[in-house]
Order: C-alpha cells, then sequence, then structure tokens
C-alpha cells in the first residue's frame, strides 16, 4: 500500500489479468491502538466547554443501518435527490471520461453508487472500486454484494478514517474518479473540510476527476424536519453512539438519560445535533475517568453544513481544485449539488 501522495501507477491491471487482487483481510475492530485513539479523542471532546463528539463514532453496524434507514425516510431529502441528480448526470459523464477507478470515501451502502458502478463496468469492465469507510463490517458486506453484482469490476474495500492520511491501494489505474457523496463534507468545520479536499487533490493526477456531493442551504422547515423524523430513526442513530462508547471503551453511558434534539444554525449554516441529559448524570470511561452532566447540558455529536455554490468553489480553490462542472436540484425545495473538480 502507498500513502495518498505517492501512489505509483504499475502493477494492478497486468497482475488482475492473471488472477484477481486477493482483499486483505479487514482487522478487528477495534485494534488496542484504535481503542486508544479512539478513548483520547472522545475524553478531549468531552472535556470542550461545548461537549463534543465525532460523528464518525456513529457507525458501527447497527448505526450505519440506522443510517441506512434515515435515506428511506420521507423526511430526509438529501438522498433522493442526489440519486436523482446522479441519475440524471452520472451516465453520460461516465461514458465521456471512462474512469479506470473509482475511490469513494465514505461509501457506505455504496447503494446511490451503483449509478456510477453500472456506466463504469460499461465503459471500463475490468475497472478498480475503492470504497473507503470507517463502519468495517458494514464495509465489507456491501463489498461482497458489490462483487457479486458486478463481476466485471475490481472491488477493493478499504478501512480508513478520512479525517486522516488514507493508504490507498500503489497502483490505482487511471484516470481515477475520487467520490464523497452524501454530503459527508458537511460533517467537516470548514477547515478541515478543505484539509480532506487537498490531501485527496494530493491523490489525484492529471484527468483525474473529484466528484462531491452537497447538500444546499434552504429553508429551516425542510432542513429539521429532515433531522427530526417523525418515526424517531434520526434519534436511535444520534444515541447510538452512546452504545458505541459503552461497548468499544467500556463506558457506562445510561442511554435512557439523554434525548436527541437538532436545529438549524442559520448564522453558521449548519443543522447541529445534539444529546441532550435529561437529568443530572455522570459517566465513567475506564482509563479515562467520569464526565459528569447537568441536567439540559448537550453534547454535540454532529454538524450538517449547508452550502452554495461560491462556497463549494471556495472550498476547492483552497485545495488546489478547479469547479469543473456543477449541477443542483432536483427542486428548489430540495436542492442538492453535485460539483466536479480538477486539478487547478
Ligand atoms: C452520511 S453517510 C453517507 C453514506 C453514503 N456515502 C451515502 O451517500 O449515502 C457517511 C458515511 O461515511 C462514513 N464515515 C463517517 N466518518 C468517516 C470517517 N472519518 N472516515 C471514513 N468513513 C467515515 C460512515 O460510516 C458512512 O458510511
Amino acid at each position: 500500500m502507498g500513502d495518498v501522495g505517492d501512489m505509483g501507477d504499475v502493477g494492478v491491471a497486468a497482475s488482475r489479468a492473471d488472477a484477481p487482487t486477493p482483499t486483505p483481510p479487514l482487522p478487528p475492530s477495534p485494534t488496542p491502538e484504535e481503542a486508544d485513539r479512539m478513548r483520547a479523542e472522545v475524553v478531549a471532546g468531552l472535556q470542550r466547554p461545548q461537549k463534543e463528539l465525532s460523528p464518525k463514532w456513529f457507525y458501527d453496524q447497527r448505526g450505519s443501518e440506522l443510517f441506512e434507514e434515515i435515506t428511506r425516510l420521507p423526511e430526509y431529502y438529501p438522498t433522493r435527490s442526489e440519486r436523482a441528480l446522479l441519475t440524471a448526470f452520472a451516465p453520460e459523464w461516465i461514458a465521456e471520461l471512462r474512469p479506470a477507478s473509482l475511490v469513494e470515501l465514505g461509501a457506505g451502502a455504496a447503494d446511490k453508487t451503483r449509478i456510477l458502478l453500472d456506466g463504469i463496468q460499461a465503459a471500463s469492465p475490468g475497472a478498480t472500486y475503492v470504497p473507503v469507510d470507517i463502519s468495517a463490517e458494514f464495509l465489507e458486506s456491501a463489498a461482497e454484494g458489490l462483487r457479486e453484482d458486478y463481476p466485471e469490476l475490481e472491488i477493493q474495500p478499504l478501512v480508513a478514517d478520512m479525517a486522516e492520511r488514507i493508504r490507498l491501494p500503489e497502483s490505482l489505474p487511471r484516470p481515477a474518479v475520487f467520490a464523497l457523496l452524501g454530503s459527508t463534507i458537511g460533517n467537516f468545520r470548514p477547515g478541515a473540510a478543505v484539509a480532506l479536499l487537498a490531501r485527496t487533490r494530493a491523490a489525484m493526477r492529471d484527468g483525474d476527476r473529484f466528484l462531491l456531493g452537497a447538500d444546499l442551504d434552504k429553508d429551516v422547515d425542510v432542513l429539521e424536519a429532515a433531522y427530526n423524523d417523525a418515526a424517531g430513526i434520526t434519534a436511535a442513530f444520534n444515541l447510538n453512539v452512546l452504545h458505541v462508547l459503552n461497548r468499544e471503551l467500556d463506558a457506562d453511558f445510561d442511554v435512557a438519560a439523554f434525548r436527541h434534539r437538532a436545529f438549524y444554525d442559520r448564522a453558521k449554516q449548519r443543522i447541529e445535533m445534539h444529546l441532550v441529559a435529561r437529568r443530572p448524570v455522570t459517566a465513567t470511561i475506564p482509563g479515562a475517568g467520569t464526565f459528569a452532566f447537568a441536567e439540559g447540558e448537550t453534547v454535540r455529536t454532529e454538524i450538517s453544513c449547508k452550502y452554495d455554490r461560491a462556497m463549494i468553489e471556495g472550498m476547492f480553490a483552497g485545495a488546489g481544485l478547479l469547479l469543473e462542472g456543477w449541477v443542483d436540484g432536483p427542486d428548489h425545495v430540495h436542492r442538492f449539488a453535485l460539483a466536479v473538480g480538477r486539478l487547478s
């Protein structure tokens, strides 16, 4: 494996002709080192004046399944909007570009990605798909399904944290498309989002493209409904982070002592998701200490930034990417955008 900034371009195509590249076994989740890092990150977040947890901890197997349920909720327009844009835009784009590989950050179930994969399998049989995700078990089962449905493609799942440097396969066939869909970019603060784009840009070569799916600013009622569904699935997803901490860190959060809250901060142009303590409560994380939550005190568990075209163009520019293409829609109420970048 090579570093994102240092990827060779020989070897895979030749070796693939003889035998499929075996997928390395996924590491157990988490290793002791990962648990140490997770504990340190969690503690740092809980020690801030506004207690905070990274949204990446939502995604164990259950969290990934809950997110999939969210994507099917009537209130959760982003998945439907992005799917409509991909359906309208991607087939022609892929047929022209004929990518030899697709690297997708935060791939999840890779359901919408199938629109891209259909085109890639038709235009470039033998192409490589590298779904990258932090949710190891879920990623592997998604990859198994994709291998069955796309026998002409080389599926190489990669468990990694996109907030850090990712080690991609050394000989990634080119041209490559790097994709970040589902408005996952919105979970990063502007500086971290630009840093993520810049790390991705460092892995790109001339002829490669970056495809970003980003949710756009809109009516507050539409936004808030999407994160406060009537069925309570988003609430269960939000609370799941406490189950993850209890299991992975042997913590003792009383999940029933917290409730879900999500609201749009118009000034910061972002949804914030919080867990609110219903009563004074403490939680102990072995090896890290005991944390107290006053009644009504909140832990911020996710931000989801909402954009406009100028913001995306500015983030691309900050990362050394040129905005080459832009589509938004499918209607004014549920506007979402696909942005295509190339090296500037
Ligand atoms: C909002 S969901 C989007 C899933 C899918 N791309 C879609 O559009 O429906 C975010 C995805 O990114 C993954 N994820 C979240 N934080 C991550 C991180 N730091 N590194 C890698 N994957 C991450 C989650 O497991 C999840 O699959």
